[in-house]
């Protein structure tokens, strides 16, 4: 399905990067960052751009081969990683920073992640996300339909019972990020640090 959607000309979920990110970016810790289904590219390539080192994982190639051009056509470095978060470490004591902006793994799936996330993190990391949460089911403006893919407040501080968390919050917000994603949605929005 990611294929075939990226197989598009232009940069289905925009160029820009999450607005999320952008606003709160300064608190991640300078140093190498993990994004998590990271698409075609955006967000790595606008961390790049501020300095990080950034690793970007996601299943599709296609999705991956704009994040490449994006890159150069800014002019930035990126490690592109092609895998599925099924068959990804994130290892142990690597990242300054993990993002996350919506990543739609299947519960089981994001549970293990997470479970396995402030390991990966190194002292002091951060792990950034937002997710459309099953609220949003219904209004045809991003996430698609499926409640077990979708996060909530509850769950995010259930899965990660080791972070300490500076900001939780599900809200509805005007969301333009490309074509799929595009008016009003209803998100939550994490950042958690590991201490
Ligand atoms: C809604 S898009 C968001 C992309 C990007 N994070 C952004 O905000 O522009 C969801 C992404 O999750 C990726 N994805 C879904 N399941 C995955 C998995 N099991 N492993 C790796 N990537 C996955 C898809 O390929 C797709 O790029």
């Amino acid at each position: 399905m990611w294929d075939e959607r990226y197989a598009a000309k232009e940069f289905v979920y925009g160029k820009e990067p999450n607005t999320f990110l952008t606003q709160h970016v300064a608190l991640l810790p300078k140093g190498k960052v993990l994004s998590l289904a990271e698409g075609e590219g955006r967000n790595a390539v606008f961390l790049a751009s501020l300095g990080y080192e950034v690793t970007a994982v996601d299943s599709s190639l296609v999705g991956l081969d704009k994040g490449r051009l994006l890159a150069k056509e800014r002019a930035v470095s990126v490690e592109w990683i092609h895998a599925d978060l099924s068959d990804f470490s994130l290892g142990e004591n690597q990242w300054d920073g993990i993002v996350s902006i919506f990543c739609p793994l299947p519960s089981l799936l994001r549970q293990k992640i997470h479970h396995a996330l402030p390991h990966a993190l190194k002292t002091g990391g951060i792990y950034l996300l937002e997710a459309y949460t099953p609220a949003q089911i219904g209004r045809g403006t991003g996430g698609g339909n499926s409640a077990d893919v979708m996060q909530t407040a509850l769950s995010v501080r259930a899965e990660l019972p080791d972070m300490t968390f500076v900001h939780l919050q599900e809200s509805e917000r005007e969301v333009q990020e490309g074509i799929y994603h595009t008016g009003k949605g209803c998100v939550v929005q994490a950042i958690a640090h590991k201490l």
